[in-house]
């Protein structure tokens, strides 16, 4: 008896297994930069109801130094992460400008909370970063 070619079946079957197995890892790249953006905006963008954001103290000059110091911290990270939509040198330049600015509160530098107020624009960044 012959030997029988492989199955074109098995073949495609293979490589399915083999592709599907490159994007579960690409995937889990992207998502963990996801969380961490989630996290931050969880974490300093937004509160439970009838609280103040981190945010929203920082930009009114009321952060503690505790908060502040977290703040810079979460900024730091989503320095480190791409954007889930958008341009990536934009991304870059928004995160290092609120970084740029948390960091300039924090250490009490003047012209910290105009240059926080107009790096932390929701909005402007959301209408370019955040998916649907
Ligand atoms: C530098 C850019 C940037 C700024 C500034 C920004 N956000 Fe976001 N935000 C994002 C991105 C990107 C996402 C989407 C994350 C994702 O879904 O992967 C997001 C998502 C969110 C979410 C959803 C989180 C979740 O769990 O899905 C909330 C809430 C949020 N932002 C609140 C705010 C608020 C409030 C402000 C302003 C005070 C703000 N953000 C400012 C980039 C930004």
């Amino acid at each position: 008896m012959k030997s029988k070619p492989t199955p074109p079946l098995a073949i495609a079957v293979a490589a399915l297994a083999l592709l599907s197995g490159f994007a579960v890892q690409l995937q889990a790249a992207d998502s963990k930069d996801e969380e961490t953006i989630k996290e931050v905006m969880k974490s300093y963008h937004k509160a439970p109801k009838g609280t103040d954001p981190v945010c929203k103290k920082a930009s009114n000059g009321q952060a503690s130094k505790e908060e502040l110091a977290k703040l810079v911290a979460g900024y730091r990270e989503l320095c480190d992460t791409k954007p889930p939509k958008g341009d990536a040198a934009s991304w870059k330049e928004k995160t290092k400008k609120l970084l740029a600015a948390a960091e300039s509160l924090e250490k009490g530098t003047p012209g910290g909370l105009e240059a926080y107020k107009e790096a932390v624009n929701c909005k402007a960044c959301h209408s370019t970063h955040k998916p649907e």
